[in-house]
């Protein structure tokens, strides 16, 4: 396998950083910024500072505070066409992933003149975005180092997503005071799903030993700091939360993400399950699973996590079920799903839409069989069949 590892964005991280974003700002060449944030974030001290200080330092400031739960795409296109007309030369994105995204977005869509709808995909833009300077208020969504964009089309109700090399953002700005305002629920649930993306990069079939170092460390470092960030004003487990994140998002933006996000994808969509609770609960259940074809890792993990490895690969799964379960236990996530949440009569529907997965694989052109496989890079082939009992497995 030829294998490729791409991360141009700078990171600038630790307690204080975001004093610096006035110089990363003009370093990036930007004087008429848009600064992208929502409203919850817009009201923080912290985020009125970083507006004066970039005015402070002579910059023509514009900004859009309204971004919601999710990437709008009327937002995008709207924003792209405000950034033309107001002639801006950069995007400021403050806010969790939402914000990241729809900033992304703005800067894809504003020098390529075209809807965001028609751009998604892998790379089918030609012009490179807008620079980019990313300070992401929540330690989960990775999108700070990432190429691609969330966006939700509020007509079709479909979630697109687009992005390519020319969409890296130039900067992220990692400062724990970002986390201070966050709901330890919200923040519970951010860092969970960073986890799950170390652990995913982890098992992946394109994982290398450079994702593996960038993944297991993610994990450690994640798994250190989550219970003194979330329930805590510890600033330096929060400083470690949110680098863990952009670590965790580095190894899986180059080793994709697996079986947790494929088969959390169709109770996100279908039932309205929130993604790190789908993500959360399905990642012991996928550890377990994928753990015989690749046991090394496993005592890896395990030892990660704080966890001692077994005698045998049973024991060192059981180890990791058990730490996790102690973390989620202690910040107040779930260890299972309810049956509202993911009613047993619809687990094979659920199996079945899991088919085509993240990255753009087919549904057959036939009636579906239990042995169909799933389209994910997982280190374990899974057909639909497996993927059920995954499923029923994630019960109490
Ligand atoms: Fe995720």
């Amino acid at each position: 396998m030829i294998a490729n590892f791409y991360m141009p964005t700078r990171l600038v991280h630790g307690p204080g950083a975001l004093s610096r974003l006035p110089e990363l700002v003009r370093a990036n060449r930007i004087n008429r910024p848009l600064v992208v944030s929502d409203p919850a974030i817009a009201a923080t001290p912290f985020y009125g500072q970083a507006l004066a200080a970039l005015k402070e330092a002579g910059c023509d400031v514009a900004t859009f505070e309204e971004c919601w739960i999710d990437a709008r795409l009327s937002h995008v296109d709207a924003q792209a066409e405000r950034v033309r007309r107001e002639d801006r030369d950069g995007i400021v994105s403050i806010g969790g992933g939402s914000v990241m995204c729809t900033g992304k977005g703005i800067a894809i869509v504003a020098p390529n003149g075209r809807s965001f709808a028609d751009m998604t995909g892998v790379a089918n833009f030609s012009a490179p975005a807008l620079p980019m300077i990313m300070v992401p208020t929540t330690a989960g969504s990775g999108s700070e180092v990432s190429q691609f964009t969330l966006v939700k089309d509020e007509t079709s109700h479909r979630k697109l997503v687009g992005g390519g090399p020319l969409s890296f953002p130039q900067v992220a700005i990692l400062d724990p005071v970002t986390l201070e305002t966050l709901p330890a629920r919200a923040a519970a649930a951010s860092a969970v799903d960073a986890l799950t993306h170390a652990v995913e990069a982890l098992f992946s079939s394109l994982a290398t030993p450079l994702t593996d170092a960038l993944a297991l460390e993610a994990v450690r470092l994640q798994a250190g700091s989550m219970r003194r960030s979330i329930l805590s004003d510890d600033m330096a487990a929060r400083a470690d939360n949110l680098l863990a994140s952009a670590i965790a998002n580095i190894a899986c933006g180059n080793s994709r993400l697996g079986l947790a996000h494929t088969l959390s994808l169709p109770l996100e969509a279908r039932l309205d399950l929130p993604h790190a609770i789908g993500v959360g609960v399905l990642i012991p259940r996928i550890v377990a699973f994928n753990a015989p074809v690749a046991p090394a890792k496993a005592e890896k993990l395990a030892v990660v996590l704080g966890a001692r490895p077994g005698v045998d690969l049973a024991e060192t799964v059981a180890a990791i079920r058990a730490a996790l379960f102690a973390l989620f236990d202690d910040i107040g996530f779930p260890t299972a799903f309810s049956p509202e949440q993911l009613p047993r009569e619809r687990l094979a529907e659920m199996a079945e839409a899991a088919i085509p997965g993240l990255y753009g694989g087919a549904m057959p052109d036939r009636a579906v069989r239990d042995s169909d496989l799933i389209h994910q890079p997982g280190v374990r082939r899974t057909s639909v069949a497996q993927a059920r009992a995954i499923f029923e497995q994630c019960y109490g």
